[in-house]
Formats: C-alpha cells, structure tokens, sequence
C-alpha cells in the first residue's frame, strides 16, 4: 500500500469548527495536551464521570499483555449508572427514549420509566435462575425492551449477547452454543418493510438444537401467531408483573458486560468480550466528546440496529450513561416513504445524527429534493460510522443534510475496539471530507509498514494501535489463543486492526478498508476505497463497489459494479459511452494503472445486514464462478437482480 495513487491524499477542503459550537464545545483542544502529558490520568478523569461504588487501586494492569484490567480493583453498577443515578438527581422525568415503530405508532420513556422496567426484568430474570456471570442471549427487533433486556442483564452481572433479529437460525444457534446462554429474550417478531416479519420461528428452530437454553422470553410486538413450548414465557405476563423494585448491586469493574459475534469475512464468528468499568468509561467519553452532547438540549439520534456495536456504544451505554434524550426507529429507511429519516429529524427536531456510508449513499441515489422538503435545521453533528466515506457522499451530506453548518465526525473503529478511537471533535477539527483526521485524546493510533516501522507523513500502511485503550475488548470468548493470534501476532506489542491506511502530509488519517481489500495491479497496491471514491465522484455514479479479479497479464484486474443516479440514461449506446467515461475519470483521476478493466452498471449492490459490501460475492461473478455462501446477505434477492441486470463493458 505504499503505492503512491495520491488522489485521496490531494484532498485541500477544508472546513473550520463553527464558531458558536467551538465556543462552546464539551471537549477542547487542550484534552490532546492533557492525554498526551499522562495518557492513563486522562483516562482516569474520565472514569471519573461515572458513580463507582468502589473507587479502583490501579488504573491499568498490563502486566500479562495483551490481556489489559482496567481500573483494577474498582466496582460499579453499569445499569446504575445508565438509569438510577440520573433518576436520583431529579433527572427522572427527561425523555430517555422516544420511540418510533415502523407502522408509525410511537412510545416516550422516561428514565423514571426505563428504570422501572429495566428494574421489572432484573427481577424477571433472576426469578427465572440467572445469576451474575451467567449469558442470556437477546433477538429482538428495535423495540425499547431491546435496551431494557441489555440494562437488566448489565443490572444483575449477567452477560448479554445480541444476535441481530435478521440472521438466521444457524447463525443464532452457533452463537447461543459458542455462549452457553441460558436464556433467550426475542419477540413474536417485528416490523419490516410495511410488514411483520416474525422472528419466533427462528428461536424455535435454534431452540430446539440448544440445551442450554433452559427459558425463552417472548416479547409481544406485532401479535402475529406464535407456536408455544414449556420453555416459553411471555415477556407481558413475567416482566410487566414483577416487582419494580430493585436494589442494584456493584460488580467488579472486569465483570463480562456482553459478548458480541463479528461476522468475519470467511472463519468462525469470533465472540468479543467486553467488560464494565473501561468500556463504559470510554463509550460516555466518547459519545460526550464527539458529539459534544449537552444532554439537557440535544436530540440524538444513531440509525444502527441494537445487534451491531454501534448500537450497543452509542444507542444503550454511552448515551444512557451520559443522560441523552433520543430517537430509536424500528423499521426501514424507505417504509413507508423514502423521506422517514427526514420526516423524523424534521418532527423531533434532532440535533445530532450518527449514520453510516451505505445509507448516506442510498440518500444521495434517491435524489436531494427529498431531504431538502425538510426543516433540518436542528441539525448541529452529523456523524458517520461502518467504512470509510468517500469524499463525494461526505460532501453530499454536509450539503444536503447539514446545510453547509453541521460539523461532520468519521468516526472509526470496531466492534473489537468497542467504542471510537479516530474522528474529528466537532469543536475543535478543521475536517477534511472523506478523512477521520486522527486518534482521540488517550488513543495511540499509527500507521506502520510491512515490518512494524511507523510511516512518515506521507505513506500508507497498516493501522495499529500501540497501547491499550479502556473499552478494547478483553478475548474472544472462550479462545484466548485466537485473540493473541488474530490481533496481537502481526506486530510485535501492537494491535493490528486489518484496516488498511495512509497518512497525508498534514499526518491525518485516511481509513482504506479491510487489508483483504487491496487489489494487485501488475505489481501496484491500490485499495478499492480508492476506485471507488474516484467512480463515487463523477456525477453519474451513486454508488461503486470494486473488486480486483483473477487477470492473466496483471495479476489482479479491477472489476467496478457502479449504481447510477436515478436520472441517468443507461439504455443500449448511452451505457455503453457512460461505461467509457466512468473508465477514462478514473484514468484521469487515480492513474492510468487505476484504470477499471471492466465497469458493469448495476441496480443493486450486495451488502451485508450491517451495510458492508459484500466484495466477496462480487468476485464471484466477476470470475465468473457460482456463488459462495450467501446466508449473511441482507437481501438475497440482490444478486440475482445483479446477474440479470448487469450492464457490461470492457
Ligand atoms: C470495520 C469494523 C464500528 C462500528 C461499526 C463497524 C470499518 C468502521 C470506519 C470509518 C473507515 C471504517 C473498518 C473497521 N470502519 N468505521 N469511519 N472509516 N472504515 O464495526 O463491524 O466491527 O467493523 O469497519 O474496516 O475495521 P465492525
């Protein structure tokens, strides 16, 4: 990746904090120097911002690395400090969640309120055996038990694993077998695309090949019929009857707080354990730092679905413990009308929005006069998360969603990382489009060669962290050796992320995706974030996915599947002149090396549930082979729309 295609790095917007939010910013740029001057007395200020029932005898244990303790000795109450503490400072009554089903009927919680229910299903769940340490896995759609299932388990010490309420019955059984969980909590099912979409079935199916699971709680949703065992309970007849009152019990600050499973692009899930004290302590700094929240004013509102990590950081911890008002929607961003999110940002005047590329793109394809028959004018943080975003749709959004005002932060990081370690602060950074800038206060991030050597400004690489952070995960569950393996053993004492990255002259950072995503042109790096911004930034295009396939004389050739804008004629000659066109801009734009060999115009793009494109499954079709599995697609139906849609040129 030393390569230099330096078109990314050419970049010279730039856009300055405004002047009121910098003035009055949660987090200026004197928390760099402080980081910088004692990187673990600036973390411990800010696990300081939560109530510890025992204040901790050391900040950092990293006497057995990789394996990190963080404030050593200190206990708390996760769930106490996400509801009772607010509660207890006469906070009660501000909205915690107002909450948006798909159909349009709606609900407002309280924190009075989400205490009392997330105090119902401790007692619920304790009656039911489940002890701290024990796992209880969680398949529900966007629905408020979802976070009230989170807290109650965080509540009694018990560690939750989130399956996303979209994948299938062997993906939930491996991950309720890798667990042992004891429990499942899920619904008859949710709202989907104007429809109910069950999700019973599913846990009846993962049920029945799962012996541990000794109990089953249904919350009831769309009251679709549902087929009953003597495991099942309903969530209405156990919860809602129990006593509200209950007395949070501290817990060591490494208490397992939840175990979630990345999808991996090909092995076995790995299971990533969190724990309490650090994590929590990084997803409120953060989520207060980045988004410069206030929580007695803002609106917030993060898209993702509670079963990706981005939901567990930024909808149920970070915010709750930062006493957050926001948004949580059910459904599809096109149910029932591609101006949802709009309508809701317009109708709840919402000040900060956190959302991901995939999405931003799909606005940017349905056409700009749909947000702009909105008053966005709440809007003050626009944020961004899930992969890297190209230049054009940053612009686009900081246009059409931010008006020209609203900072934008790229955020990045992982669910290994489990919370934000490179962005922008909205108060502070003078940002870049398409350029997550540089690593938080207290976070070391680097970008370093083939040999662990850090790149000067200028270069590209591999991204690692070079010391531990609060919230990184602690193992994969039960796999101790794989941890060591797959993070800890490409660079000596760092952590490899398997992002690939450059550094540009001023030394800010440029994510280029997965490291399996670099392609091999006759002996040049070139990443497919590259191809595809340069394709993304001809006005034709919507959106680009790009894959290197098999190549007799190059080694790797460049394959780019490209959506056009909706207004685009692509019939007979007109495609075939836009195809040349697109194949001469990136010519022009990355290189003549850059040059795709071959450009498709397609309707659809496979993606995973999560947004990623599936680059896999492309590079099936572009070598021409039959696809590979194809279970962790969000929409089957998307590849044959591909093969059969496919516009093709050479
Ligand atoms: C991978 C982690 C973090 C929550 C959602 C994804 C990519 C994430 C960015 C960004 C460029 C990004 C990386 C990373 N990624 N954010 N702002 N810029 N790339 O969590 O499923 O664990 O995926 O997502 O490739 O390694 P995840």
């Amino acid at each position: 990746m030393s390569e230099t295609l330096e078109n990314l790095l050419q970049e010279t917007r730039r856009f300055e904090p405004p002047t009121a939010l910098a003035d009055a910013a949660n987090v200026t740029a004197a928390a760099y120097d402080e980081a910088a001057e004692d990187r673990l007395a600036f973390w411990a200020r800010q696990a300081g911002r939560l109530d510890w029932a025992k204040e901790w005898d050391e900040i950092l244990d990293w006497s057995n690395p990789p394996f990190a303790k963080w404030f050593v000795g200190g206990q708390l109450n996760v769930a106490y400090n996400c509801l009772d503490r607010h509660v207890a400072a006469g906070r009660g009554d501000r909205v915690a969640i107002h909450w948006e089903g798909e159909p349009g009927d709606t609900r407002t919680i309280t924190y009075a309120e989400l205490h009392r229910l997330t105090g119902q299903a401790a007692n619920a769940l304790t009656d039911l055996g489940v002890v701290a340490g024990d796992r209880v896995a969680i398949y529900l759609p966007m629905v408020p038990e979802a976070a009230v299932a989170m807290l109650a388990c965080a509540r009694i010490g018990a560690t939750h694993s989130v399956v996303f309420g979209g994948f299938s019955v062997d993906a939930l059984s491996s991950r309720i077998a890798d667990a042992s969980a004891k429990v499942v909590i899920t619904a008859d099912g949710g709202y989907r695309r104007g429809k109910p979409s069950a999700l019973k079935p599913t846990v009846d199916e993962a049920v029945a090949k799962s012996p541990t699971i000794e109990h089953v709680l249904v919350v009831r949703r769309t009251g679709q019929d549902v087929a009953w065992t003597d495991k099942d309970l309903w969530w209405h007849e156990t919860v809602e009857t129990a006593s509200d009152q209950h007395v949070a019990q501290p817990f060591d600050a490494e208490q397992p707080l939840f175990i979630l499973y990345t999808s991996g692009t090909t092995a076995k899930p790995k299971g990533i354990l969190h724990t309490s004290g650090g994590y929590l302590t990084q997803a409120a700094y953060t989520h207060h730092a980045v988004f410069d929240l206030k929580p007695e004013t803002d609106v917030y509102w993060c898209t993702a679905d509670i079963g990706w990590v981005t939901g567990h950081s930024y909808i149920v911890y970070g915010p709750l413990a930062n006493g957050a008002t926001q948004i949580m929607y059910e459904g599809t961003p096109d149910t029932p009308s591609k101006a949802r999110f709009w309508e809701i940002v317009d109708r709840y005047k919402v000040t900060i929005l956190y959302t991901a590329p995939t999405l931003i793109r799909t606005m940017m394809k349905w056409g700009d006069d749909i947000p702009a028959g909105f008053d966005l004018s709440s809007l003050r943080v626009l944020g961004s998360v899930g992969e890297p975003i190209n230049p054009e749709a940053w612009m686009w959004y900081r246009e059409n969603i931010g008006r020209g005002r609203a900072p934008i932060v790229d955020t990045w990081w992982q669910t290994e990382t489990g919370a934000i370690m490179i962005s922008p602060l909205p108060g502070v950074t003078a940002t870049k489009p398409g350029s997550a800038m540089g690593p938080l206060p207290g976070i070391a991030a680097d970008v370093v060669d083939d040999q662990g050597r850090s790149v000067p400004d200028g270069g590209g690489g591999y991204l690692v962290l070079r010391e531990p952070w609060p919230s990184m995960l602690r193992t994969i569950w039960g796999d101790d050796a794989r941890f060591v393996e797959t993070y800890w053993s490409r660079f000596e004492g760092m952590y490899f992320a398997g992002d690939g990255a450059k550094k540009d002259s001023d030394g800010h950072l440029w994510l280029l995706g997965r490291v399996d995503d670099v392609m091999l042109v006759s002996g040049h790096n070139i990443s497919t974030t590259e191809v595809e911004s340069a394709l993304v930034s001809h006005p034709s295009v919507a959106e680009a996915a790009v894959v290197g396939a098999t190549d007799p004389t190059t080694g790797q050739a460049i394959v780019a599947f490209t959506i056009p804008r909706g207004s685009v004629d692509t019939s007979g000659d007109a495609g075939e002149a836009l195809i040349q066109e697109l194949r001469n801009h990136v010519a022009k734009t990355l290189g003549p090396i850059a040059k795709p060999r071959q450009i498709m115009l397609v309707p659809e793009l496979p993606k995973t549930r999560s947004g990623k494109i599936m680059r896999r499954l492309l590079r099936d079709v572009a070598e021409n082979r039959s696809l590979g599995d194809v279970t962790t697609l969000q929409d089957s139906a998307v590849m044959d729309l591909i093969s059969s849609g496919m516009q093709s040129g050479k």
